[in-house]
Parts: structure tokens; C-alpha cells; sequence
């Protein structure tokens, strides 16, 4: 497995959308193991292939909390196939727009389509943080950040921030 790096908003590589993978071959595993890795080591609960510049629809999570044994999960073509009418609101932060929180609404349960690391077909029920993850990170393959989600002024406030910090070399970007 290898780490790779992550991308830093504002980025155009992250503003594209991803394209469907085809089978889950050899290739896509090991992108899956790396982008599982490369999220562990920056302390994240989700990764998008996009984040790591490749643009295919590859998602991976782990919402597991501190004591708990790891649940790690890869998914392709990850897919909202039922979302409830409840709405629930967390902080999400991202490993693309590092330090910055915001508070963002979306349903509470989905029910997500995918295909496993075997090429299988499946559907989880997800609610709470799992929604909120698996929903995040397939707004990504979207090219859809959460600072999309909260207003233009917070969204701006924070990009301007990010595009002066690597500027400035502060944060280590791809
Ligand atoms: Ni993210």
C-alpha cells in the first residue's frame, strides 16, 4: 500500500466529476487500500478517489469512533438509491479543506448502492455519521465540496484562507 497525497481546495481537480468505474479489478483494489491508508494516516473518516487526483467514482470510509474496532469500507459507483425526509446536521470538516468546519444539513438515512471490493452489487442503510460521511464523499465524486453547502460568504472566507495558506507554503499540497 502507499499513502498518496491529498489534494488542497481550491483545486480544480477537485471541482470535476468522476467517472463510473467499470469492474473492481486488481487496479481499483489497490487504489482502495491506498486511499484507506493514506486516510488513516491523516486521521480522516472518508476519502474520494478525486481528493487524491484520480477522477473515478471510489469512495472510502471509516466512521469508527476512538476504542471502537476499525470498520474500514471501500465502495464504487456509491449511488443514494432512498434518502429520508429527516434532516440531520453535522460538522463536517475534509482532508482537502484541512482546519476548516462547517455545519451542513443533509437527510438523515440514505440507502446507498455500490460495488464492494469483489465487484459485488450491494445496499447498506446508513444514518447518523455514516449518512453524513458516505453522503460528503460522494458529493466529491460530484465535485461538490461541503463549503458548498453553507453560505458563499463562509465558503469564500475559507477558500481565500486556503489559496493564501499554500501561498504561503503553509500546508503541504499535491
Ligand atoms: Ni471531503
Amino acid at each position: 500500500m502507499a499513502r498518496l497525497p491529498i489534494i488542497v481546495a481550491p483545486d480544480p481537480r477537485l471541482k470535476g466529476t468522476a467517472e463510473a468505474v467499470h469492474t473492481v479489478d486488481d487496479d481499483v483494489r489497490k487504489l482502495m487500500d491506498d486511499m484507506l491508508e493514506t486516510m488513516y494516516d491523516a486521521n480522516g473518516i472518508g476519502l474520494a478517489a478525486p481528493q487524491v487526483g484520480v477522477q473515478k467514482r471510489v469512495i472510502v470510509a471509516d466512521v469508527a469512533r476512538q476504542g471502537e474496532d476499525s470498520a474500514p469500507m471501500a465502495m464504487a459507483n456509491p449511488e443514494v438509491v432512498w434518502e429520508s425526509d429527516d434532516i440531520s446536521v453535522h460538522e463536517e470538516g475534509c482532508l482537502s479543506l484541512p482546519e476548516y468546519f462547517a455545519e451542513v444539513e443533509r437527510p438523515d438515512q440514505v440507502r446507498v448502492r455500490y460495488l464492494d471490493r469483489d465487484n459485488k452489487s450491494c445496499e447498506i442503510e446508513a444514518d447518523d455519521l455514516l449518512a453524513t460521511c458516505i453522503q460528503h464523499e460522494i458529493d466529491h465524486l460530484d465535485g461538490i465540496l461541503f463549503v458548498d453547502h453553507v453560505s458563499s460568504l463562509k465558503r469564500n472566507m475559507i477558500l481565500r484562507k486556503l489559496t493564501k495558506a499554500k501561498r504561503q507554503g503553509v500546508l503541504e499540497t499535491a
